[in-house]
């Protein structure tokens, strides 16, 4: 069976990919903080799909852990990586703390970096394999700092499937716009900010990114309210951009 690596597994888009590669027919390697709750999550596809599923409970934003993390492309063949774990912030950058700007800057750029380079020297070797990276519709907005981070992924990713294409590797940048996760509680947002119709299904956002992948795109960008959205980017003046974007971000903290 192909083995595919998750990060942030346990809950949202993590878990709906973990789901979905299951159900493709791969073992998988689970990654995140919480060994309890990994193992819980493991134990549960492997009774639903019948794959094998090992866990790496490991805190990516630590080096030494994450180093162990690397270390795991060189032990076995992963066909597949889905750089995912992540988190958002309530507070704008001037309001935090310096090291908590570092931990996510960290986990959402220099995670992605250093895993997708773990990953794909084997898959070079291979001529196969394929690296999702969960970024944002947020990149192509002005939201917070967040933004930069997501906008930096999708720069990145798009950038490498143009030079591995050639050597049989995929890379995709997948933009969600708003899904129903953990990923608003934990930050504090008050959800009920957003209206109802922005909101996707973490299960369905998964499928319509798998479809992309196997179609080949370097940034897949789920359902037609968001495409439109980041096409409208394109043409707005960033003034009215960045009203638009930090919506559900408390007026007062708008960075
Ligand atoms: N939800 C949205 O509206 C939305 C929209 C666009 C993009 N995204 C992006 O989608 C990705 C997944 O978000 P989500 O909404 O599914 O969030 P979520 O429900 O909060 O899940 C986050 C996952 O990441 C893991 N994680 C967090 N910090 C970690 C760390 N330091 N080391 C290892 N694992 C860590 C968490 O597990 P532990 O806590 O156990 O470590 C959890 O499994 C993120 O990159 C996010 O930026 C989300």
């Amino acid at each position: 069976m192909p083995t595919a690596l998750v990060t942030g597994p346990t809950t949202g888009i993590g878990r709906a990919f973990a789901n979905k590669l299951a159900r493709e027919g791969y073992d998988l390697v689970l990654v995140s903080r919480d060994e309890a709750r990994l193992k819980e999550t493991a134990a549960d596809i492997t009774r639903r799909y019948g794959v094998d599923c090992e866990v790496l409970a490991a805190d990516l934003t630590d080096s030494v852990e994450l180093a162990r993390v690397e270390e795991r492309f060189r032990t076995g063949p992963i066909e597949v990586l889905v750089n995912n774990a992540g988190f958002g912030q309530k507070k704008p950058f001037w309001e935090n703390p310096v090291d908590v700007e570092e931990k996510q800057l960290d986990l959402l750029v220099r995670v992605v970096l250093r895993l997708t380079h773990a990953a794909i020297q084997p898959m070079i070797e291979r001529g196969s394999g394929a690296v999702v990276n969960v970024s944002s519709v947020a990149g192509f907005l002005q939201r917070n700092i967040y933004s930069a981070h997501k906008a930096w992924v999708t720069t990145f990713s798009a950038g490498l499937a143009t030079g591995l294409h050639a050597k049989g590797v995929a890379v995709m940048a997948l933009c969600p716009g708003f899904v129903h996760t953990e990923f608003h509680e934990r930050m504090g947002m008050d959800k009920s900010l957003i209206p109802s119709f922005m909101w996707l299904d973490a299960d369905e956002l998964v499928e319509a990114a798998w479809k992309d992948l196997q179609r080949g795109k370097a940034i897949s960008v789920p359902s037609r309210r968001y495409k439109l959205i980041v096409l409208a980017a394109r043409f707005t003046p960033r003034a009215l951009i960045a009203r638009v974007s930090t919506m559900g971000l408390d007026p007062r903290r708008r960075a």
